[in-house]
């Protein structure tokens, strides 16, 4: 055997240094380097002898490519983000906050395949089989044929699969618990982690089972995980909301089998995530429109167009540098909006403190939400609140124009169904759509925005 090595690996981006430093090279975080021992590429991994020096032509395989197969879940708003279903042989990475909901999730999902006839097995490396079960009590899952196991060790695990052969799910939760006794690194360490996802992805692959794989985000990025293991799985996808608020959105930050631009929208309630189908009229429920400040975007996220409520205030200043907070929105695209419409518009925000809200807690990023926002913070400004009934989107550049949206048609459609009666959107920009009986207000220029927001009454 050879003589075990020590190396020094950054716990955020995995890379190995021959001695220690303050900071990585390669990533530059500070204080992630940790003395591992280097055990070498784990068995088993590189080229498969069938595959082994021999290359093969994509005309050869003509004919042979298939549809991906998928296992709907029967979580729709799941099935929504991975692009149709679980893919069978495939590993996904769920990333979050602690206390976001991904074990709840994921103990739901399990139960969904096993209700539907297919075997889950749920490994628990942070929870005790009874706090499982009372959480299974208190989602109503009690009675669900999942295979639950409260266990860390690698080995067992694997065991416990290979018992289980034709599982068609293995929850893993969370990855950071693993260890293996064939490794010195403490659990949790990059070594660690990277060899546990590197022996559960090879057992998945081999058994067409797919494999959920629970991470735990930190905030300075600490504890050995998602960065690492997220380039060697199929899907990446973040459970996201804020703290304080039931909607918790689920993101596809990666996606081998379909596409990355999809959210799927779920509630906490008492009795686990509830799904929520018609999104806008949840980011809408409690909307005051009278007051100023308010907008709502019409805006389209992956394929679904999401209606949500933009919150604006401003107020005067009490310091020499006046505050700007955001929530749910970018702070340099505020920077950006509001230079803009100090130059192109005469209105300046140098005396005001801004703070910019987005409802619901949900994150924007889609830039076509600028012209909701600039009307939010031109209402809030003048303190005359928006006609009730309008929804708002189009991009600003930094000369002040309104560019055109995708979409237009499906966000105008949503709006319509939502009850909304007029829309101000970009000038530019084909509607391909009939039946469109909203009042359209066609905007080229911010200043166009200005104007109508001061003539409100
Ligand atoms: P959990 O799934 O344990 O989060 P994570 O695995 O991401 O750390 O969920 C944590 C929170 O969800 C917890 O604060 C309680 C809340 N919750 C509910 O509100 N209703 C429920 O039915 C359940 C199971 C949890
Ligand atoms: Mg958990």
């Amino acid at each position: 055997a050879r003589a075990a090595k020590t190396v020094f690996v950054c716990q955020n981006c995995g890379a190995t240094a021959p001695r220690w430093a303050g900071k990585c090279a390669s990533c530059e975080e500070w204080n992630t380097l940790v003395e591992e021992t280097d055990t070498g590429p784990p068995p088993g991994s590189g080229l498969t002898k069938a595959s082994k020096g021999r290359a093969i032509t994509l005309e050869s395989l003509k004919g042979s490519s298939k549809r991906t197969p998928r296992i709907p879940t029967g979580l729709e708003e799941l099935d929504r983000v991975t692009g149709g279903g679980l893919v069978p042989g495939s590993a996904l990475l769920i990333g979050g906050e602690p206390g976001i909901g991904k074990s709840t999730l994921l103990l739901q999902l399990a139960s969904a395949i096993a209700q539907r006839g297919g075997r889950s097995l749920y490994f628990s490396g942070e929870e005790a089989i009874d706090q499982v079960r009372l959480r299974a009590e208190r989602l109503g899952l009690a009675e669900a044929p999942v295979g639950l196991a409260a266990e860390t060790h690698l080995s067992t695990i694997l065991a416990t699969l290979d018992a289980e052969p034709s599982a068609q799910l293995i929850v893993i939760d969370s990855i950071q618990t693993l260890w293996s006794d064939t490794l010195e690194a403490a659990p949790g360490t990059v070594s660690q982690v990277r060899a546990a996802t590197q022996s559960l992805i090879r057992h998945a692959k081999r058994h067409g089972a797919t494999l959920l794989l629970v991470g735990h985000v930190t905030k300075e990025g600490q504890i050995a995980g998602p960065k690492v293991i997220e380039h060697m799985v199929d899907t990446v996808l973040y459970f996201e909301g804020e703290s304080g608020h039931p909607f918790r959105i689920l993101r596809a930050v990666k996606n081998r089998f379909g596409p990355t631009d999809e959210i799927g929208v779920f509630e906490m309630a008492g009795e686990g995530l509830r799904q929520v189908k018609n999104p806008s009229e949840l980011f809408l429920g409690d909307r005051d429109a009278s007051a100023p400040g308010t907008a709502v975007f019409a805006g389209i996220e992956g394929t679904r167009p999401l209606l949500v409520e933009i919150q604006a205030l401003v107020a005067p200043s009490a310091l020499g540098t006046p505050r700007r907070a955001v929530v749910g929105w970018d702070s340099n695209r505020l920077s950006m909006l509001l230079a803009v419409l100090d130059a192109r518009c005469g209105v300046s925000f140098a005396q005001n403190d801004v703070y910019l809200n987005v409802a619901g807690g949900l994150k924007i990023t889609e830039p076509a939400a600028d012209l909701a926002a600039a009307a939010a913070l031109l209402s809030s400004f003048s303190g005359k609140p928006l006609p009730p009934e309008t929804v708002y989107f189009g991009e600003i550049s930094l000369s002040g124009a309104v560019r055109a949206a995708a979409n237009t048609a499906g966000r105008l459609k949503e709006s319509q169904k939502l009850g909304f009666s007029s829309a101000v959107i970009p000038a530019l920009g084909e509607i391909e759509a009939t039946g469109i009986s909203l009042d359209l207000s066609r905007l080229s220029h911010l200043k166009m925005l200005a104007e109508r927001v001061t003539a409100c009454d």
